[in-house]
């Protein structure tokens, strides 16, 4: 595809289209206050985005109730206290053009005690001496990320992307290491799939015909099996139950090292699905425009930008000037992101990604 297509509008199933093929990816960053509500950091992190040319932006992972917590200084949804923030997160990006959606997350075992997370294990044997979700606790949960969208079409998003990635809670139920259940969420691969179908279709449900899902979806460690993954993953786009599919890669050219699939394109076993409306897009080092050009030619929709994003805050307006565009080389100084505009606690936070910033600089 040519770069001046990566402009041209992408219908999606619901709601109105988004602008250009460019998403940004959630991003945690930590600048939040301690009960969840979105700091002036915040908003001009939000503010700076939404003149970048993206089409849809996504929070960063929103925690879907306070007991689902990971990260200190993490963004909430899980109470009513965080709507106007959200409203202003929400207005913002409206008014630059671009769709919005919250991330929604939960921590599942891996919730934090230190910030009053409440572990909650799909199985007894996941963490010493704590026993795996009840059925209705499972249940409770499923409802909280169902609040969790209202309260984001309240405050005026878009949409959620419902984060089923990276091992959180909705990945561990899906996972035959980490969930060994005997209840209707545990066993066979529909069951340990029905948290995460349950919680979309109940979204859409209760949310209104414009409200636009995705679904973040990672398909390797945890003890995830991919051929199964695939076949959840056909069977909800066959369904259309979501506007996106996101595959959270870490290298969108990653290749698949064992099992039914090795030695095939990660990304090939996943666009090469029949999706009938779904829009399906990838992230994983995506950092030059000629890598979004190929990307479309290998059968992606729509691009999701992480670190990239995070470099420059226009990363889409970049490649629209520049049909060359590179990121510049990592590891950068923390001056070149305070420059930039990143606050210093997003700077903090992103000295403990490897290979990010330059180690002491200041
Ligand atoms: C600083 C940082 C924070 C991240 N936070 C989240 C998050 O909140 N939720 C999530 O699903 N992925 C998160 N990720 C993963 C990114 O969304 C993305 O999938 C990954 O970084 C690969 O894309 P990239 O190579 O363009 O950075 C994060 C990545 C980085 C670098």
């Amino acid at each position: 595809m040519s770069i001046s297509d990566l402009f041209k509008p992408l219908e999606l199933l619901h709601g109105p289209a988004m602008r250009s093929r460019f998403m940004l990816a959630p991003l945690t960053n930590q600048q939040s206050e301690f009960d969840g509500t979105a700091s002036e950091f915040d908003l001009d992190w939000i503010a700076q985005l939404s003149q970048g040319g993206y089409g849809l932006i996504q929070t960063c992972a929103t925690t879907v109730e306070a007991g689902g917590i990971a990260f200190a200084r993490q963004l909430g949804i899980h109470s009513d206290e965080h709507l106007p923030g959200l409203t202003k997160m929400a207005a913002t990006i409206r008014e630059g053009g671009g769709l919005s959606a919250v991330q929604l997350h939960h921590a599942g075992h891996r919730a934090n005690p230190l910030l009053g997370g409440v572990p909650a294990p799909a199985s007894s044997r996941t963490l010493p001496g704590i026993k795996a979700l009840r059925t209705e606790e499972v249940e409770r949960i499923r409802d909280s990320f169902i609040a969790a969208a209202k309260r984001a079409e309240l405050a005026g998003f878009n949409g959620v992307a419902v984060h089923g990635a990276f091992g959180w809670i909705l990945s561990e139920f899906m996972s035959p290491h980490l969930n060994d259940r005997t209840d209707k969420y545990g066993g066979s691969i529909e069951n340990r799939a029905r948290l995460t179908i349950e919680v979309i279709e109940g979204i859409r449900r209760e949310c209104g015909p414009d409200f636009q899902i995705g679904w973040r979806l990672s398909v390797e460690r945890y003890g995830l099996q991919l051929e199964e993954l695939r076949e959840i993953t056909a069977d909800i786009l066959n369904r259309e139950l979501i506007d996106y599919l996101d595959l959270a890669l870490w290298d969108s050219a990653q290749i698949v090292r064992e099992g039914a699939f090795q030695g095939q394109s990660m990304l090939g076993i996943f666009t090469e699905l029949p999706r009938r409306r779904v829009r399906v897009g990838t992230a994983g080092k995506i950092m030059s425009a000629q890598r979004v050009g190929q990307l479309m030619d290998e059968g992606c929709d729509f691009v999701l930008i992480g670190r990239a994003g995070i470099l420059q805050r226009d990363f889409p307006l970049q490649v629209e000037k520049n049909h060359e565009y590179d990121s510049p080389k990592l590891p950068v100084t923390a001056g070149y992101l305070r420059k930039g505009g990143l606050s210093e606690r997003f700077i903090n936070h992103m000295r403990g990604w490897p290979s990010f910033v330059v180690p002491g600089s200041i």
